[in-house]
């Protein structure tokens, strides 16, 4: 058996604390070292995990154990670290986004080549059941062509505090290029080719920080639209996605999806054996049919999968330079691109 690859993970934070806890259960790989700048909180997660604590990136840099840097701080200092891991000779598994500029995304990738490292995001949606039943349907063709794709994210901002990183645009980059570009990534993996942006706008609450922002876009011959509002609690958070075909809809429910809804006429047997998990069947007085299919184990078991997924085929990667990654560097770039087109067209007005 190849030795489990290790990790140094930078950012002690609430997701880091997640993502901790979907690896501490892989075979493939090691927690070498948890690193943050809040040492306490370091120390705390490195001993739950048998592990070393660093008070800074640069102590768990010089950890020879850690072969993949798991960077979890917050997105302005994505570009930094994840250069100094790279070229210190880690491996990097960057949480999203992969920087805050195109440029700075650019040099991540173009260091990971330059010195033969891995680089992945952690595209969450790239790894989840529902999207890939969602883009395998598409892509096959059997509902016709792709002409609407819809995005209503009502998420839970109430619970972010106003001094938090995330209302910053200078730590977050603002909501599109911290939390939309899963959104544009998995938009053009359905379309199959990258989006363009046509018009965007932003809404700002009270005290001047942006919580809604939409944005109309292209993909190809595909119409898009998406939303995001940090507004709700978390007993009102909902998300929605609508895919429209020529022959039917698909709609997936909950940021991480859970389940998916495929409404057509189109015979199910040719579509069917796509579909994941547990389905059940609807015909409706007009003959069309519904199917459902969700994962009864719920959101949490399948976002720890999607995270395990990401890592798994990165520490597959580190052993095998052949092995591919679904996530690369170029897709992080190509969604932050229209991240990054749709915050400074919405700036400009
Ligand atoms: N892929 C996903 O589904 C997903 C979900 C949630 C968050 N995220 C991303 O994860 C990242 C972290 O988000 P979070 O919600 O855990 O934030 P958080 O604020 O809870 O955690 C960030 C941590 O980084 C630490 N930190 C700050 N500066 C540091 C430095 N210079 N060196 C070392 N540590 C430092 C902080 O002390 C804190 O513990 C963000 O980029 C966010 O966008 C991704």
């Amino acid at each position: 058996m190849t030795k489990p690859v290790g990790i140094g993970l930078v950012g002690a934070g609430a997701y880091g604390e997640f993502c901790l806890a979907a690896f501490s259960q892989m075979p493939e790989v090691s927690i070498a070292a948890v690193a943050d700048v809040n040492h306490e909180r370091a120390q705390q997660l490195a001993d739950q995990y048998h592990a070393r604590a660093y008070p800074n990136l640069e102590g768990l840099l010089n950890d020879a154990d850690v072969e993949v840097v798991a960077l979890n701080t917050p997105p302005n200092l994505h570009a930094p670290q994840g250069l100094a891991a790279l070229n210190a000779g880690k491996h990097l598994f960057c949480e999203k986004p992969l920087a805050l500029t195109v440029e700075d995304a650019q040099k991540l990738i173009d260091t990971a080549n330059a010195k033969g490292l891995r680089l992945t995001v952690d595209y969450v949606m790239r790894q989840n059941p529902f999207w890939a039943f969602a883009a395998s349907l598409a892509h096959s063709g059997v509902l016709g062509t792709l002409r609407h794709m819809d995005l209503a994210n009502h998420a839970a901002g109430l619970s972010l505090p106003a001094n938090h990183w995330f209302w910053n645009p200078a730590l977050s980059g603002g909501i599109w290029i911290e939390h939309g570009v899963h959104f544009f990534d998995a938009f053009a993996w359905v379309a199959g080719g990258e989006g363009q942006i046509l018009g965007s706008a932003a809404y700002q609450h009270g005290d001047g920080a942006t919580d809604r922002v939409e944005c109309l876009a292209r993909y190809g011959d595909a119409a898009a639209h998406f939303y995001h509002g940090f507004d709700q609690s978390s007993q009102t958070e909902q998300t929605t996605v609508t895919l429209t075909f020529e022959q039917g809809y698909v709609t997936l429910r909950e940021w991480v999806p859970t389940s998916i809804e495929v409404l057509t006429p189109v015979d199910d047997t040719l579509w069917s054996n796509l579909l994941p998990r547990t389905v059940e069947y609807t015909t409706l007085d007009d003959g069309r049919r519904l199917a459902r299919a969700y994962a009864p184990e719920g959101k949490s078991v399948v976002y720890t999968r999607a995270i395990q997924d990401g890592m798994r085929q990165l520490a597959a990667a580190v052993r095998d330079p052949q092995a591919s990654l679904t996530v690369t560097g170029e897709q992080g770039l190509a969604s932050l691109r229209m991240a990054v087109a749709t915050t400074s067209l919405a700036s400009d007005k």
